[in-house]
């Protein structure tokens, strides 16, 4: 198995201690596998607990990792991370004003396939169609992956699909809740938007250079922070099931996930994601109101989407309109 290094002695300390919670790791013992001074490991440690680890120090034993911060952080992404690619390389922040901003960044600079970006608190979010996408810091997800996929441009919105089958699936292995997706890819519980979804593309004429997949999913956000205009518009894993969860690990359950459809899709293709799709679709046969990008708006019924992810619409004298790109309501 390949050996993920964690960048940085501090995150290598963190990364030993997350891998050894079940028992203490003596300062000598770090010093030796990180190849650095007793006092820089023991600096790093206290820096570690300012930061609001709680890290139990024996004398004749040495360290062991009690608790973490809420939030994620890239040591616990990487521990027993099971993908084969993504998410190997994790560039975290504490503080970032967009994921999508700074992996666009990336991506130009030549980042990998499977970089992975998350932050903890994001200043300046991006949602769809412009919008504004807001999030409090610690308890929601935000994260951009980069693909680098050989696809014709007009095929890249369906891994928008794909992700949301992603996200859905793994928010139901660690919560229970079955989601649902309103087209192309909010996930929805009981009509509340949980995760959003933005795709950007980097590319040269008909080429793609790079996929930009932003995430953010509302994990730990409070019940109270939905209240007012939100109420019933947006609400977060923890205000529907009252449990607390780790977000470091739906991101290593996400990422599973994601990597195993998006294996199957290069190999066969959009038409092996379409049921999984179509299975949790929550807008299809429903009466809906489609907002295009400059303020179109259409009216109709969804009757499905085509082999290539394209949401139709029964228009009411009964043709068939295709839609590429819209905000939907119902
Ligand atoms: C939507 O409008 O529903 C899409 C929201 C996408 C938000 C995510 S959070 C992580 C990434 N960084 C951003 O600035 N936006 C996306």
């Amino acid at each position: 198995m390949v050996q993920r290094v964690a960048k940085g002695t501090k995150n290598a300390i963190l990364r030993l201690l997350y891998e050894n919670r079940s028992h203490y790791l003596s300062g000598e013992k770090i010093s030796q596998l990180l190849d650095c001074s007793r006092t820089a490991v023991w600096k790093h440690i206290r820096e570690l607990t300012a930061e609001g680890y709680i890290i139990e120090a024996l004398q004749k034993s040495g360290y062991r990792l009690i608790s973490a911060p809420d939030g994620v952080n890239e040591a616990a992404i990487l521990t027993g991370l099971e993908t084969k690619q993504l998410g190997h390389t994790i560039i975290f922040s504490e503080r970032m004003d967009s994921t999508q901003k700074k992996a666009l960044e990336l991506a130009d600079d030549g980042a990998e396939e499977g970089t992975l970006v998350v932050t903890n608190e994001q200043v300046a979010g991006r949602g769809r169609l412009g919008h504004h996408w807001q999030s409090t810091r610690g308890t929601n997800i935000s994260m951009s992956l980069i693909l680098r996929p050989r696809l014709p441009i007009e095929k890249t919105p369906q891994l928008t699909l794909l992700t949301a089958v992603a996200v859905a699936d793994a928010i139901e292995e660690v919560s229970g809740l079955y989601c649902r997706i309103k087209w192309p890819n909010d996930i929805l519980y009981e009509n509340a938007k949980l995760v959003g979804i933005l795709t950007e593309l980097q590319a040269e004429s008909s080429f793609v250079k790079a996929v930009i997949i932003g995430i953010g999913i509302n994990g730990n956000t409070s019940p109270e922070s939905f209240s007012g205009e939100l109420a019933g518009k947006a609400s977060s894993l923890r205000a529907i099931t009252g449990d607390h969860y780790d977000l470091s690990h739906l991101i290593q359950v996400f990422l599973k996930r994601f990597e195993t459809l998006y294996d199957r899709y290069l190999d066969k293709g959009f038409l092996a994601i379409k049921p999984l799709w179509v299975r949790r679709a929550a807008s299809l046969g429903k009466k809906i109101k489609v907002r295009q990008p400059g303020g179109h708006v259409l009216s109709g019924k969804a009757i499905g989407i085509n082999d290539d992810g394209v949401l139709l619409l029964e228009k009411e004298q009964g043709e068939i309109t295709r839609v590429y790109s819209a905000d939907i309501e119902w």
